[in-house]
């Protein structure tokens, strides 16, 4: 059955060498080749401000890329988030658009917001993460913790699951022929859309 899927390449670097470009592209080309339905969201393309002041992430009107982001997330059945990890997180311009887009009104209400009463209830995710160390360092040394953090305090919280996960380790100085599996693999996926 054909789904809606929101690709959001979340990596801030807008030079297409980028993996986690390439990766994007594969999703959404294996989703579409499927007959899914896709939008983008490139964080690198978008314009808004960090979020500063609580007042301004409880006010009624949100920067109007943020506004966009929204309705894609609305319209969506599943979330594709794609981005490297830096210095053990997400980028912070990644994190400034889910405080920006994850607002009381939308993602929550405005005023209660403990786990369970998240709006964006319905719709699943994946997490594509690349990075320096071996992926097998990540999750049995660090405990892959910003995936976790991504999955159970934002996506979770606002009602988003179940979430997958898939981490590509090794990425540095990685060969043409692994970077060619890896694509395949995140091609399949996007036909799949899961
Ligand atoms: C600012 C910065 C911080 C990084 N921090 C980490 C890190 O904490 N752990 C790690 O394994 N790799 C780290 N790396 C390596 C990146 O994860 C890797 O270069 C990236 O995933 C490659 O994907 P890309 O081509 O899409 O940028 C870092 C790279 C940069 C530029």
């Amino acid at each position: 059955m054909a789904r809606r899927i929101l690709v959001l390449d979340g990596h801030p670097d807008p030079d297409p060498r980028r993996f986690c470009h390439a990766l994007a592209d594969a999703y959404a080309s294996g989703a579409v080749s499927a007959g899914h339905e896709v939008r983008r969201v490139d964080l690198s393309g978008l314009e808004f401000p960090d979020l500063i002041r609580r007042d301004d992430w409880e006010a009624a009107s949100a920067p109007a890329a943020i506004l966009g982001v929204q309705a894609d997330i609305a319209w969506a059945q599943h979330l594709v988030i794609i981005h490297p990890l830096w210095l053990g997180f997400m980028p912070a311009r990644l994190k400034a658009l889910f405080e920006q887009t994850f607002r009381p009104g939308f993602a929550f209400g405005q005023r209660e917001r403990t786990l369970g009463d998240g709006r964006l209830k319905g719709r699943t995710a994946r997490i594509i993460v690349t990075m320096g160390m071996p992926a097998a360092i990540y999750r049995g040394f660090y405990f892959a913790h910003a995936l976790t953090a991504l999955r159970r305090n934002i996506l979770s919280f606002v009602g988003i699951g179940p979430t997958r996960t898939t981490i590509v380790g090794n990425v540095e100085g990685i060969s043409d022929v692994q970077c060619e599996q890896w694509l395949d693999r995140i091609a399949e996926l996007g036909r799949r859309a899961i």
